[in-house]
């Protein structure tokens, strides 16, 4: 089933060189932050380049309902007029986030310390995904939850009347998880600390500090310790999105697999947090370039350029590596098999609670196309085939999971057969001009009658 509606299955067949510009959407969590931190404030938030993804406009809704106004004026241009920090209204009905781990996992943890409660539930897959990371730590603040077995959605949250400020270190290496107890701690009184061992995407610390908040990280033996005074005022902001690193692996990551392919995807943030894939397919020999490095908005930005790549080798990607590249390993996957040699993926097991188990849905539509893998609960492993690459003829379940659907649209694009997915309808949660764009720099993606 999709995530909205029928499900819609979807053939990529071999491609004709990709060749062209690719414009990728906003950036999908900065875009919930935008939406979310905007809700936060007293005044009006100004928004250009939002990703208007199926996740992001269920925040967008969700924010609504607590209270804030929310418009869309134009594409991309939203304004946020918040309702301050403490200032949610209990909303009348059940919050449904869809398909978003994000979006559901921050929401929680900025309504957590209001007086208010609020009934969160989603599709399947959120439904499925475990919530105990967030609500435990929302316990020590004084909030209250109740879910089904295991934490799971739909669940329900008595916020904390009179919060208390907390000291957490997260036993998940989680950007949710970490930014959940910040927008807590944001109305709580005093000093809230989160401790992660390794570093996660830093959007919520450097987007918090854009809109005034007092957040500072210092890296100690335990590691990245980030402390936030609570109860301050924030600011409206005027946000420019940039554009989502994790959308463009999928047209950098078809152009190195495919013959003949070069594409030029302009406007990439690589903030070290979010890079790692890049770092990986260079140091697997891709020839993917930064074309017009610069800094923008305090984050470094280029143009990635990238060209079929015959001679990649497999390689270990350092398990150190996995939060920032975390929503890359499907992708990565596929390219894997493209490559001379093995490619080891250590320290993985946070795919395994993602939008679907990504190594257990990767490895099952890779094998039906022929390619050979191993796996355990924390480790991925690749049989790469050179650039002949994957066989395909095979059907993938996409599982609800928007990045399964594409990474094995783009695996189509260079294998020997086709590749089937049995629902590309996800794919409109995070990129929903995939399509159209991917057929425009070459790509062959047929609709199929169910
Ligand atoms: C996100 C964090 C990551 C990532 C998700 C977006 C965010 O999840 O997989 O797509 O915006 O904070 P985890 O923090 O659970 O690893």
């Amino acid at each position: 089933m999709s995530a909205h509606g029928d499900p819609i299955p979807m053939t990529s067949r071999k491609a004709a060189p990709l060749k062209g510009v690719a414009h990728v959407p906003g950036d999908k969590s900065i875009s919930h932050r935008s939406l979310i931190f905007g809700a936060m404030t007293v005044g009006e938030t100004h928004i250009t380049g939002l990703l208007e993804g199926q996740d992001v406009l269920d925040t967008a809704k969700a924010m609504r309902a607590f209270g804030a106004e929310v418009t869309q004026h134009g594409a991309g241009e939203w304004t946020v007029s918040g309702v301050g920090v403490g200032g949610f209204a209990e909303p009348e009905d059940v919050i449904d986030c869809g398909n978003s781990g994000t979006g559901v996992r921050l929401i929680m943890g900025c309504m957590a310390t209001s007086p208010i409660t609020a009934t969160f539930t989603g599709d399947a897959s959120l439904r499925s995904r475990p919530m105990g990371r967030i609500t435990d730590p929302l316990a020590l603040f004084g909030a209250q939850s109740y879910g089904r077995q295991g934490g799971r959605l739909p669940l329900t949250i008595v916020g904390a009347a009179d919060p208390v400020p907390v000291r957490y270190a997260s036993p998940v290496p989680s950007a949710q998880v970490k930014s959940a107890v910040l927008l807590a701690g944001l109305n709580a009184p005093g000093e809230t600390v989160v401790i992660e061992k390794e570093a996660t995407r830093d959007h919520s610390e450097r987007m918090l500090a854009g809109f005034g908040a007092e957040i500072s990280t210092d890296l100690t033996d335990e590691g990245r310790v980030i402390t936030l005074k609570g109860q301050p005022e924030l600011s409206p902001q005027s946000i420019v999105v940039p554009r989502d690193p994790s959308s463009a692996a999928f047209p950098v990551c078809a152009a190195l697999i495919v013959e003949g392919s070069d594409v030029l995807v302009p406007n990439i943030g690589l903030n070290p947090t979010r890079a790692g894939l890049f770092t990986t397919l260079r140091e697997m020999g891709a020839d993917l370039t930064y074309e017009n490095e610069r800094v923008e908005g305090g984050e470094p930005v280029a143009d990635l350029r990238a060209r079929f790549s015959p001679d990649m080798k497999g390689i270990e990607v350092p398990p150190e590596r996995a939060p920032s590249m975390i929503d890359e390993y499907p992708i990565l996957s596929v390219v894997a098999c493209y490559a001379e040699g093995k490619t080891v993926m250590k320290g993985v097991k946070e795919l395994r609670v993602k939008e679907s188990d990504r190594i257990d849905a990767m490895a099952r539509g890779l094998e039906a196309c022929g390619a050979t893998i191993e796996e355990d609960e924390d480790t991925f492993i690749v049989h790469g085939m050179g650039p002949g690459g994957l066989p395909g003829g095979g059907t993938a379940e996409a599982r609800l999971d928007h990045r399964i659907a594409m990474s094995f649209m783009c695996a189509g694009m260079g294998s020997q057969k086709p590749v089937s997915v049995d629902d590309a309808g996800p794919i409109v949660t995070s990129f929903p001009i995939f399509e159209p764009l991917m057929r425009e720099l070459g790509a062959q993606l047929v609709r199929r009658n169910v």
